[in-house]
């Protein structure tokens, strides 16, 4: 596990550094939108998704002279993600002040600029993906945009939004992870995958690893919003259950949806069990996430 966390540090450093040469520098017009973009993605963050592409990129056997394509593809998805968070956050969805241990970027640049950052930052994640994939951008920006759009992250968070105190049931819950978390955790092994010329088996595994990974993902964010404090946590826990948002702790119980972070724990581990010792901090970010604290 301590070289999991090493290759986790490397990467998130890396990650940080190529975001900092990406985004526009704050001193650009118009300067108070590149200050707050700056401040919605940098300085923060763990980078998983990210970590999920270089990870795979790795896995399918890409060569070293590509690994930046895979950094750069991963960059754009967490450029995505950021924009996700920073909308997720506005008073008309989930309405949080706290993110990444600071101020929302609503509360601390006002909403009119958090839903414009949002919007640039998610044009800039598909320019960085286009710009990044080299004879591979036909095929990357697309299924970025799927992952991204009405079924994918979108459609996620419109049903988790609108299921708010209604009946939790695991077909609904399940559905919502998947795609307002899944799907982003789907696409950035995927894009590793396709730019280090995986061929269909490969492919088919990480993407089974993604899709399980992905809702383990958001069932022990919902377990943490319950069971963490804000401290370790960097957000606002305790709401789901207040606004009867529709999650596997509230389907399930907390025990119950324990064991559903196992059995997604298991999925995810067979789907690449044909890879080697290459996929050997796949293997590892499993077992890393079912026990995170934050
Ligand atoms: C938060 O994502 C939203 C969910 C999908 C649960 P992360 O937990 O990856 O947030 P950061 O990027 O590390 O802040
Ligand atoms: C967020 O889910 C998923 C997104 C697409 C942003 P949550 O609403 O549970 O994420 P947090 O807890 O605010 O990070
Ligand atoms: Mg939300
Ligand atoms: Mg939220
Ligand atoms: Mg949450």
């Amino acid at each position: 596990m301590d070289r999991l966390l090493a290759y986790m540090k490397e990467t998130a450093a890396m990650v940080e550094q190529r975001l900092e040469t990406i985004l526009p520098y704050a001193d650009l017009r118009p300067e108070n939108l590149h200050e707050a973009m700056r401040y919605a993605v940098l300085g923060g963050g763990k980078r998983l998704r990210p970590l999920l592409a270089l990870a795979s990129f790795d896995a399918a056997g890409g060569i070293s002279a590509y690994r930046d394509r895979a950094l750069d593809g991963g960059c754009a998805v967490e450029l995505i993600h950021c924009y996700s968070l920073v909308h997720d956050d506005l008073p008309a969805m989930d309405n949080d002040s706290m993110r990444r241990n600071r101020l929302t970027v609503h509360k601390a640049f006002g909403e009119t600029l958090a839903i414009l950052v949002g919007d640039a930052l998610q044009a800039l994640g598909f320019r960085v993906m286009a710009e990044a994939a080299g004879p591979m951008a036909g095929q990357t920006v697309t299924e970025l945009a799927k992952a991204a759009g009405s079924t994918g992250m979108v459609g996620g968070q419109v049903l988790d939004l609108e299921g708010e105190g209604t009946t939790p049931t695991v077909e609904v819950v399940e559905r919502i992870d998947r795609w307002k978390t899944g799907a982003l955790f789907t696409v950035a092994c995927r894009i590793g995958a396709i730019l280090a010329g995986a061929d269909e088996k490969a492919l088919t595994g990480l993407t089974g690893y993604g899709d399980a990974i992905g809702v383990l993902y958001q069932i022990s964010d919902d377990i943490l919003d319950r069971t963490a404090n804000a401290d370790k946590l960097g957000k606002t826990p305790g709401k789901d259950a207040v606004v009867g948002k529709l999650t596997y702790p509230a389907a399930l119980g907390l025990d119950g949806a324990r064991e559903a972070l196992n059995a997604k724990s298991i999925q995810a581990k067979d789907a690449i069990k044909d890879f080697g010792r290459e996929a050997l901090y796949l293997r590892l970010l499993v077992d890393f996430l079912i026990d995170r604290v934050k």
